[in-house]
């Protein structure tokens, strides 16, 4: 059976730096705050009108495909992970195709949030391993400073999201001595409204019973984008962040071990974990956990933020292009998020 390896990567983040000091000027927090609470130093934010979701994923893909030693016209498929799309639809799998020039290869977006990309990883492993496909790019983008409260209101979630892209190109290879080991795949949705964007969305009040917008007659008229949805924010996310944080320390440690486990490995094995990069604070409990030394994880949301779907492919590339992922290194991306989803995949690189 074929195997899949990451034969290309690439990341793009925005040229504009934004810091946490920067932020101050928008909303009561500071930079002490959002570093004792976050680890976030800095994070970048996309041009308002001239970058979109698409187009940086657009540039991490072109380093990604290059990398491979493939043209866009070798792409088999895509696999794109978001949560901030450039249209509510269709989703951005089309738009990277149409702006690559690619074949009328086919298209598929993934709405797994932060754990978005591994989740995408695992859907094109297996079109690699059924021999389906040889070339797959798999792509995790986000905009998120477009839908942000920037107002003290909504800084508990405002401070911790950045803006980039990352992508890899998954390959068919028969050389059983490299590649994607296995990948897990988990979600628990009765947390679903605790970390949400509920609207723009179809729910009117069906989930009243549980989620945080409710609307009266008049409102519900005005479905599904009002007036009163905006201006009592509800048209921006939602985040319980002490609940998230409690299920992201059980979840994260678990879904690592079970790969670990499958594989017939121990946490001492691993070479680097990439973790997607939600808050440094749960890195840290992560790493702790599992009785990892600061060589075997890999951290950069000091300087990009939680850049969601995008923030394991940075994160990776980021500690391949340093040096920190050599051939035979066993990798471990693990990620945790809202649904609440969570997975991991281990490879040997
Ligand atoms: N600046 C200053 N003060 C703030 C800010 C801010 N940006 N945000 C919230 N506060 C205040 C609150 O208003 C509150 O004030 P009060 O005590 O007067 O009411 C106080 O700080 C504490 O608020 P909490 O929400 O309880 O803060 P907490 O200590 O839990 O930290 C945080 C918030 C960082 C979000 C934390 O809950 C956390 O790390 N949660 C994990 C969630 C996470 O990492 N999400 C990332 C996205 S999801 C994902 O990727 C998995």
């Amino acid at each position: 059976m074929p195997k899949s390896i990451i034969a290309g990567i690439g990341m793009y983040v925005p040229e504009n730096i934004v810091t946490n000091n920067d932020l101050t000027k928008y909303m009561d927090t500071s930079d002490e705050w959002i570093q004792e609470r976050t680890g976030i130093k800095e994070r970048r934010y996309a041009h308002r009108t001239n970058e979109t979701t698409t187009t940086m994923a657009v540039e991490a893909s072109k380093i990604a495909i290059e990398r491979a030693g493939i043209t866009a016209q070798d792409v088999d498929f895509i696999v794109f992970a978001t949560l901030s799309p450039d249209y509510y639809f269709p989703g951005c799998g089309v738009l990277l195709q149409r702006a690559m020039k690619m074949k009328e290869i086919g298209a598929l977006d993934v709405r797994n949030q932060c754990s978005g990309f591994v989740y995408a990883l695992s859907v094109a492993d297996q079109f690699i391993k059924t021999g389906m496909y040889k070339n797959i790019l798999v792509v995790g983008a986000e905009k998120h400073s477009f839908g942000l409260d920037f107002s003290t209101r909504g800084r508990n979630v405002s401070v911790i999201f950045g803006d980039g892209a990352g992508a890899v190109v998954l390959q068919s290879t028969e050389d059983n001595n490299r590649g994607i080991l296995s990948t897990h795949l988990h979600s628990d949705g009765e947390s679903a409204e605790i970390l949400a964007m509920y609207n723009p969305g179809t729910h009117a009040n069906y989930w009243a019973n549980k989620n945080y917008a409710t609307f009266n007659d008049a409102e519900i008229s005005d479905m599904f984008m009002s007036h009163a949805m905006i201006d009592n924010a509800q048209n921006f996310p939602f985040m319980d962040g002490p609940h998230v944080f409690k299920k992201a320390i059980v979840k994260f440690p678990e879904v690592i071990k079970e790969a670990l486990e499958k594989n017939n490995f121990s946490s001492k094995d691993i070479s680097v974990l990439i973790p997607h990069q939600a808050n440094l604070r749960i890195a840290q409990f992560v790493q702790q956990k599992l009785e990892l030394k600061d060589e075997q994880v890999y951290n950069n949301i000091q300087h990009y933020g939680n850049t969601t779907a995008a923030s394991v492919p940075i994160a990776l590339c980021e500690a391949w292009e340093k040096g920190k992922i050599k051939q035979g290194d066993l990798v471990c991306l693990a990620a945790f998020g809202s649904g609440f989803t969570w997975a991991s995949a281990l490879l040997k690189w």
